[in-house]
């Protein structure tokens, strides 16, 4: 649409006009779109189809993207991931969304630390569809709209790299269950492989179970902070998705 502005002068009522029919339409867009996927149910709070987890998994698989203009999957940046898919909520603040550019709105969220963010955006939170809807963005593109909303609302986040030629070449889009393995062969295996210096040993039931207690989550937090003999991250210096990625391939070992 600002294309369109910039390369023909506008008189003021058809500005007007498309401001409005945005404002009007992209609402009216998502009453249908939650309509569709509720089966055109009136919203009834007692309704278990009608929780915000219920309405998130019937979005989710769908998706709102149309990113093939932006890059192969895997290898778009923030900025192209948000333009694409968060724009349509966090643009203008819809759902109680934190709107893009906002210092106010995510001053608390940003204090959450990014490993909450991205988690939250990856998995979904309230109404918060998970990868805001577009199931095909991966870990690390989710992430990299998070740093860049993040950003652009007063935090300093460090948007995770786009991988290089090689993930691009097999297509990109890189299975967080391969990633993660490989992570763990090249990394984690030091000192989860054996048990050394304490460590949960890889595929150790009894090791991991207390550690488990109270859900993978909250162990993989603790991994990311460090914690004793184990350094944040394991040492492993890519991003916290990638992080994530290596400890539930070894958490899936031990269940
Ligand atoms: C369908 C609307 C919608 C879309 C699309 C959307 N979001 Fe959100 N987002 C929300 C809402 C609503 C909230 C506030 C949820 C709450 O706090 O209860 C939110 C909150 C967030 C938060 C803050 C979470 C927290 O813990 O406070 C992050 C980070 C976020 N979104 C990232 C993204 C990213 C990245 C994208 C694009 C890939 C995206 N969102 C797309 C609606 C959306
Ligand atoms: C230098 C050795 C070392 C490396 C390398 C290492 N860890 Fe650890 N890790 C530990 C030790 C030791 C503990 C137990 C810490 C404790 O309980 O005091 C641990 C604990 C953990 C936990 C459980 C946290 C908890 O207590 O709930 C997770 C998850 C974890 N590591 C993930 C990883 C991942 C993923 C990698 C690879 C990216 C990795 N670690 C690499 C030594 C290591």
């Amino acid at each position: 649409m600002s294309e369109a502005q910039a390369e023909s002068p506008m008189s003021a009522k058809a500005l007007i006009g498309i401001v409005l029919a945005a404002i009007i339409g992209i609402p009216v867009f998502i009453i249908l779109v939650v309509k569709l996927f509720t089966g055109g149910m009136a919203i009834e709070p007692g309704n278990p189809s009608m929780t915000n987890e219920a309405i998130v998994a019937r979005v989710q698989p769908v998706g709102f993207a149309k990113l093939d203009d932006s890059g192969p999957p895997g290898s778009r940046a923030g900025k192209a991931v948000y333009e694409n898919v968060c724009i349509s909520c966090h643009g203008a603040g819809l759902a109680g969304s934190p709107k893009f550019g906002d210092a106010g709105a995510w001053g608390a969220r940003i204090s959450k630390g990014f490993a909450t963010l991205v988690e939250h955006a990856t998995k979904g939170f309230n109404a918060m569809p998970a990868k805001g809807g577009a199931a095909d963005l991966t870990d690390d593109e989710v992430a990299r709209a998070v740093a860049y909303m993040g950003n652009a609302g007063g935090a300093k986040f460090t948007e995770p790299a786009v991988q290089g030629a090689a993930g691009a070449a097999t297509g990109g889009k890189v299975d967080p269950a391969v990633k993660g393995k490989e992570i763990y062969e090249a990394v984690c295996v030091a000192c989860h492989g054996t048990g050394a210096a304490g460590a949960p040993k890889f595929g150790d039931k009894a090791a991991w179970g207390p550690r488990l207690k109270d859900g993978a989550e909250a162990a993989i937090k603790i991994g990311i902070a460090g914690k004793g003999a184990m350094p944040p991250k394991g040492g492993y210096s890519g991003s916290d998705a990638e992080f994530h990625a290596a400890a539930e391939y070894m958490i899936g070992a031990a269940k």
